[in-house]
């Protein structure tokens, strides 16, 4: 059976707290994009094996495909051993949950395969130890993520537009980003009810207007400029509003016209390798 596993991308990343268990309380309001992965599952003659096109990625107990279909199996006491091929399409490190999507993914596939017949919520329950992103990307579309990520609310979908996204060469460590985070020290915070009333009034300018991510205030000086310049393009090529999307260090902006969003992608494509023209699913 093949799945299409789609990148997410953060509206808004406000982080509110942390948490005695070292992890931190989230509000995130995120938006999945055509850009995919593409899984394929069969039942394993063997024990189960992986493959994806990327050679430096771990195939083994170590990728989240594999432990969430672990974690799937332990859950429902159902489901065999399966070989899971991925084609990575979604940038790797990129703040986009490719990962997660797939892990995500997977709950999907094997729910199926097993009829097992689990809601997206008892799957979502299932992904939310294999990753904090894995819960959201078992729902898809427009959502409001809290806690950890785990604690979901469906939102009114984001009006269809054009996104164009762009993923800079440097690397950037999540739990490192998140230690560099003093969450008194926030000062700029995302204005997330009138980003769900924006979406609630299908308002996609307001939505654009309001989106923003805490962690671009704790960039280093010199990556926060590389990620404004690219905000910068998308902005005067016509984004209606331009972000960076989870830890980083991807950015993206909203266009409702297609026009602009090709300039956009016209103009960074000259500048950066992963740049991609997509729409929201
Ligand atoms: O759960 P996941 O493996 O995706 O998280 C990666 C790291 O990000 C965690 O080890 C933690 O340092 C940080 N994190 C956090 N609070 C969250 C999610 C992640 O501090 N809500």
């Amino acid at each position: 059976m093949e799945f299409n596993a789609y990148a997410k991308l953060n509206l808004t990343l406000d982080i509110l707290r942390k948490r005695e268990d070292g992890y931190h309380d989230l509000q995130m309001v995120m938006q999945s994009i055509d850009l995919c992965d593409r899984l394929t599952l069969s039942p394993a003659r063997g024990e189960g094996e992986m493959r994806t096109n990327l050679a430096y990625l771990p195939a083994d107990g170590r990728n989240l495909a594999q432990m969430a279909a672990e974690a799937f199996r332990r859950a429902t006491g159902k489901g065999g051993a399966v070989d899971i091929a991925i084609e990575k399409n979604i940038p790797v490190c990129a703040g986009m949950g490719g990962g997660s999507s797939d892990a995500a993914a997977v709950l999907r596939a094997m729910n199926e395969l097993t009829g097992a017949g689990l809601s997206l919520m008892e799957l979502a329950g299932i992904g939310q130890n294999v990753g904090s992103d894995v819960p959201y990307c078992v729902l898809g579309g427009t959502a409001l993520a809290e806690g950890r990520g785990e604690i979901l609310t469906p939102l009114p979908a984001l009006p269809r537009c054009h996104v164009v996204v762009c993923k800079p060469a440097f690397p950037i460590s999540t739990p490192q980003l998140f230690a560099r985070v003093n969450v008194r020290r926030i000062t700029c915070r995302p204005d997330t009810p009138g980003l769900i009333a924006a979406l609630e009034a299908g308002d996609l300018l307001g939505v654009a207007r309001r989106m923003y991510n805490v962690f671009e205030d704790v960039l280093e000086p010199r990556r926060r400029s590389e990620i404004d310049a690219i905000k910068s393009v998308l902005i005067d090529s016509g984004a209606l509003g331009a972000s960076m999307s989870g830890s980083g260090p991807t950015v993206f902006g909203l266009f409702d016209r297609e026009d602009t969003a090709r300039e956009a992608f016209g103009r960074l494509s000259g500048l950066y390798k992963a740049v991609y023209l997509c729409q929201t699913v």
